[in-house]
């Protein structure tokens, strides 16, 4: 970290900073004998060259693409004007419930609350989020807001997750009873796949405006698409520079080589460490409560794409590390101990931030100041840095293999890159274990049983 800048967090130009990526301490040389010795990863040079050409091969084709998720920021731009006009009609409410699940809630959570977009603003609703069955919440939402100010974007890739259709109709009686039908349906936007589910046919048969979830990219990985951007534009956020923070991500991770391809690298060290050391554990711990939700979407992110059997079936070797979030310094007081003391089957992820745009002086009187000498002059960034160093070199010291990403500031673009970051080394890190990331089968069952369940069966 740095000290405090007054300067605008910078505009996601193509000069835009790139995150500071620091991998030394998931190395034997950095962190001792449980690191990976550079030479493991150069044995799976042959590997690496697989799995990249993999990348290439299946993000070619653009939306068409298997793997179209990695490089949305090329066949995106030309859905922003959509997406743009749709936004601008929602800056004329006050409230904008997002009514979605997993991957058609998470992304979008994240970055509204990493970028402070649900700080009050001029021609700026808030958003509130129904993904969670939560009838307080819409009990709540219903008494406390105004329909005649409420919009509703309704997300499902598959049209018809049941979690999601449930508060939808709710909502869209409570618009309806108010407002009566034609206008009600002037406040809802549906995003669902372009051609099938219930949400498809909703949109068509009321003439409800809708925006298409390209059918090949999967709900985790589908922030980038009209799921994550309608909602965040919604609200003001720039989402041309996220889509430009990717597109730097991507371009950065261009090469076969780990040591120039940071998502190659942390797929490769996190199979490593799975594979060769036991560390099934991997904690996400940003620095940052902006970055907290963050970690709610890398976690699904990993697990819902890395949490399957190497071959299929049940007896096969599993794959994937546990994703677990915490938060500094929070967490210091809560897990750390556990952390330093407990099983050594843990790998850390540290998450920084280089530029806070707020970071007041403490202020300090004369008894304070003999109370807190070390406080003189110092702001809230100094402390917050002082106490993720004390845990980074706690944690190194106790030979816990550890990285840190820094992000030069917390802007759109910095956002972009992260998510490219982690879609990118989720994917390559899918190949290395030989499974498909973009599947999720056993959710899938899930979801059928309580279809089953509601209808009267056991
Ligand atoms: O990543 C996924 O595919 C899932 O987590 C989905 O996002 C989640 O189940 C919601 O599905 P849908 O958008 O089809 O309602």
């Amino acid at each position: 970290m740095v000290p405090h800048s007054k300067n605008s967090p910078a505009s996601p130009t193509s000069s835009s900073p790139l995150l500071h990526i620091d991998t030394t301490r998931l190395y034997r040389e950095g962190v001792g004998a449980e690191g990976i010795d550079k030479t493991e990863i150069e044995a799976l040079a042959p590997e690496f060259r697989r799995v990249h050409q993999t990348v290439i091969d299946k993000s070619a084709g653009g939306l068409n693409a298997e793997f179209a998720c990695l490089s949305l920021h090329d066949s995106m731009p030309e859905s922003l004007p959509q997406i743009e006009a749709a936004a601008e009609q929602m800056r004329h409410f006050e409230d904008v419930a997002v009514i979605g699940i997993g991957g058609s809630s998470l992304g979008a959570k994240a970055v509204y609350q990493a970028l402070g977009a649900d700080e009050p603003g001029p021609r700026r609703p808030r958003l509130h989020f129904l993904e969670n069955l939560d009838p307080r919440h819409l009990d709540s939402l219903r008494r406390n807001r105004s329909a005649e100010k409420t919009a509703v974007i309704c997300i499902s890739k598959a049209g018809g997750t049941i979690e999601t259709i449930v508060q939808y109709l709710i909502v869209r009686e409570w618009l309806e009873q108010q407002l009566g039908k034609n206008e009600a349906r002037q406040h809802q936007w549906l995003i669902t796949d372009p051609a099938q589910g219930w949400l498809r046919e909703v949109a068509r048969r009321d003439g409800i405006t809708s925006l298409p979830v390209p059918p090949r990219v999967g709900g985790r990985y589908s922030v980038l698409t009209a799921v994550g951007l309608l909602p965040l534009a919604a609200v003001g956020v720039d989402i041309r520079g996220l889509l430009a923070g990717s597109a730097a991500n991507a371009a950065r991770c261009a090469a076969e080589n780990p040591r120039t391809n940071p998502a190659l690298e942390m797929a490769a060290m996190f199979y490593l460490f799975d594979t060769r050391k036991n560390k099934r554990v991997s904690i996400m711990m940003p620095y940052a409560d902006p970055l907290q939700l963050f970690g709610d979407w890398y976690r699904q992110l990993w697990a819902e794409s890395l949490g399957k059997r190497r071959g299929g079936r049940r007896d096969d070797p599993p794959a994937g590390t546990l994703p677990v979030t915490a938060l500094g310094t929070v967490d210091q007081h809560s897990q750390l101990q556990m952390y330093l003391e407990s099983r050594r089957d843990k790998i850390f992820t540290f998450m920084t931030i280089d530029h806070w745009r707020q970071n007041p002086l403490i202020p300090l009187s004369s008894d304070d100041r003999k109370s807190f000498p070390y406080l003189e002059g110092k702001r809230l960034q100094d402390v917050l840095e002082a106490e993720f160093r004390a845990t980074s070199q706690v944690i190194t010291e106790a030979g816990h293999p550890n990285m840190t990403l820094c992000l030069p500031t917390l802007d759109a673009h910095a956002l972009g890159q992260l998510i490219d970051l982690y879609q990118r080394a989720t994917v390559y890190a899918a190949l290395l274990y030989g499974i498909n990331p973009l599947d999720q089968p056993a959710v899938e069952k899930g979801k059928k049983l309580a279809i089953q369940l509601l209808s009267g069966g056991r």
